[in-house]
């Protein structure tokens, strides 16, 4: 059994550091991406509140595939340039995105997704993958949830 506990309490730098610390234990010796993949998405669900979808598309060529998540069953290929997901791939950049109406190409998976935050997980300069969050909050993540994220990706980008 793996036991993490999130204290919702503490400062959101501090749980962002608690979570890196967490995935990056859990995979430690482990070569299976989907394993690891697998138990990130569902630690990023355990220490991060107020989401409706949480996980992994990772770039196959010259689109994104689903992969491991927590939440409703989504869109499974994004080609490399649309929506929000497709956006951070193709600029390796991280998207905050406080109104997902408001983003040109923003693709519905969940209809009670409000804001987004997506990031690029990076090997050797290269997008591999993005880590995508979804919130039924307006406005649910800031710079903070986005440097929290970038980290996460960076500790675990050997691991999937
Ligand atoms: N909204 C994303 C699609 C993925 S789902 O939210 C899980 C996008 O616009 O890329």
């Amino acid at each position: 059994m793996y036991a993490f506990e999130p204290d919702p309490q503490q400062p959101k730098a501090a749980l962002y550091d608690d979570l890196a610390q967490a995935a990056a234990a859990l995979v430690a010796g482990e070569p299976d991406p989907v394993a690891n993949m697998a138990n990130v998405a569902a630690l990023i669900w355990q220490f991060v509140p107020r989401l409706n979808w949480a996980g992994f598309y990772r770039l196959i060529g010259d689109e994104l595939v689903l992969g491991p998540f927590q939440g409703k069953p989504a869109c499974i290929r994004i080609p490399v340039g649309s929506g929000v997901c497709g956006t951070c791939a193709a600029s390796g950049q991280t998207q905050l995105v406080p109104d997902v109406h408001a983003f040109p190409g923003h693709i519905a998976c969940d209809a009670v997704s409000r804001s987004e935050l997506v990031v690029p997980v990076l090997r050797d300069g290269q997008v591999i993958a993005v880590i995508d969050l979804d919130s039924p909050d307006p406005a649910r993540f800031d710079a903070e949830d986005a440097a929290g994220m970038e980290n996460l990706a960076a500790a675990i980008a050997h691991a999937i």
